[in-house]
């Protein structure tokens, strides 16, 4: 008999992070995002979308970098403090206490930055987050980031494991893959079992 998961809602995630339970949680930009954004050019002013963000190390390190567009959505009040508290000039227009899926797609984004958001979400919502981020970036915009390639056994709560190919088919409608491979930089513990992506948004 198949199972049905419990809605993973804003409460859920609450108390993940009340209670300590936030094992996700790198405590810093991670390698390959750090080498990913390094690369960047700043002076373009890229419009970027943190979906999911978590703490949003990323978002610091854009911003210190002195990327002025970026913006992080979460469910979870906590994790959007914690970012204001760590980065009080990060701008609170652009920390958006909200559902990823019910973001609004005007204006678009240049940029979408994934990492353990994706394996977050009830599985079933898979296609529907491949869809949401091609339609949050202007054609030819990149969802960037990190998806893990590994099975996390029978479990009833995130993270959620699945494969490369697997996920190909959900990017494929939306996407052309410039890259699709294991991430060859990950942090210790996930070396070997996430791939770095890099997916440009087709032409509409
Ligand atoms: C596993 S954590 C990852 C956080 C962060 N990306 C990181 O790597 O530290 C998943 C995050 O997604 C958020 N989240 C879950 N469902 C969401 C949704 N539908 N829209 C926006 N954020 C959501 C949770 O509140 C949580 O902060």
């Amino acid at each position: 008999m198949e199972t049905v998961l419990p809605d993973f809602d804003a409460a859920y995630w609450q108390a993940r992070y009340a209670t300590g339970r936030d094992g996700w949680d790198a405590h810093a930009i991670t390698p390959p995002l750090r080498a990913y954004f390094d690369q960047l050019d700043v002076v373009q002013q890229p419009r970027i979308l943190i979906p999911g963000a978590g703490r949003a190390y990323e978002a610091e390190y854009l911003h210190q970098l002195g990327f002025k567009q970026v913006f992080v959505a979460d469910i979870a009040p906590e994790a959007l403090a914690a970012l204001a508290a760590r980065v009080p000039d990060f701008p609170a227009a652009h920390l958006l206490l909200a559902d990823f899926f019910a973001l609004p797609n005007d204006p678009l984004y240049d940029l979408i930055v994934e990492q353990t958001f994706f394996c977050a979400l009830n599985p079933v919502l898979r296609p529907a987050y491949a869809r949401q981020c091609a339609q949050l970036l202007r054609p030819g915009g990149t969802l960037t980031g990190l998806l893990f390639n590994t099975a996390f056994g029978p479990v009833q709560e995130p993270p959620f494991g699945g494969s490369k190919e697997e996920y190909r088919e959900y990017f494929v409608p939306y996407f052309d893959f410039r890259h699709f491979d294991t991430s060859t930089n990950s942090l210790r513990p996930r070396q070997g079992r996430e791939l770095f992506i890099c997916l440009k948004r087709k032409a509409v």
